[in-house]
């Protein structure tokens, strides 16, 4: 165990983002929340004052100083909006759905005899947002991938102007709802840091002596 955080203030999102069509239907993803809550853990290990804003799983719950459930997207982006001030890090480990229904009935959707036209509208993208605030954290992303995994990541650091991308591979038992990982590190000057297949707990005590790491760097550069 590291103390590497030792007093940081540390807001983490974690697991899928639940996306409501009508009362008993929701668009989801398959996250579980594991990998988020294992970095909630590790990160209080360190010595963090962890903020744990996770979206619906059935993980045991981390020892963190505050859980807030939320269901969708636009109520993760709230929470994390609401905690963000005065925080020292931001870690965006949840699987955010992309896209939400431009409706949600009130009522029980009927079927009808005929298809269903569903229309999706896009959802904020909570890392780019925390990433551009004026006051910004330093702000670490994930990027679940099934090919290109460099590529895609090293893109979305860019876009989404982060200190920090941890990459990995998802696919048929890979990443998603499995008890190991792997992943690859990059920055935006170049370096990269592949950490090896390992049980998710274990990563994520190794992904965050990384971030303490980092942080040290750019904040105390002596
Ligand atoms: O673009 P993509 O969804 O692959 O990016 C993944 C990273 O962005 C993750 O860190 C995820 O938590 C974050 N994200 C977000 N809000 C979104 C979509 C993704 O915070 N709407």
């Amino acid at each position: 165990m590291t103390s590497g955080l030792q007093a940081k203030a540390v807001v983490i999102t974690a697991g899928p983002t639940y996306e409501d069509l009508d009362p008993v239907r929701f668009l989801g993803n398959r996250s579980s929340g594991r990998m988020g809550f294992a970095v909630a853990q590790a990160a209080t290990d360190a010595g963090a004052r962890v903020i744990l804003v996770a979206g619906p799983c059935q993980q045991d719950c981390p020892q963190v100083s505050e859980r807030i459930d939320v269901r969708s997207a636009l109520q993760m982006r709230e929470q994390v909006m609401r905690h963000i001030e005065g925080c020292d890090i931001f870690i965006g480990c949840a699987a955010v759905a992309d896209y939400r229904p431009a409706e949600t009935s009130d009522k029980k959707i009927k079927k009808d005899g005929g298809d269903l036209m569903l229309r999706l509208v896009q959802n904020p993208d909570i890392l780019a947002e925390v990433a551009a605030l004026p006051k910004r954290p330093f702000t670490v992303g994930f990027a679940a991938e099934t090919n290109d995994i460099e590529t895609h990541a090293l893109r979305k650091l860019r876009h989404k102007k982060l200190d920090m991308i941890a990459a990995n591979q998802v696919g048929e038992g890979r990443g998603f709802d499995c008890c190991d990982n792997a992943l690859l590190l990059l920055y935006p000057d170049g370096r990269k840091q592949p950490l090896p297949t390992q049980a998710k707990c274990s990563l994520a005590g190794r992904l965050v002596d990384e971030i303490a790491a980092e942080y040290q760097r750019i904040h105390n550069p002596h």
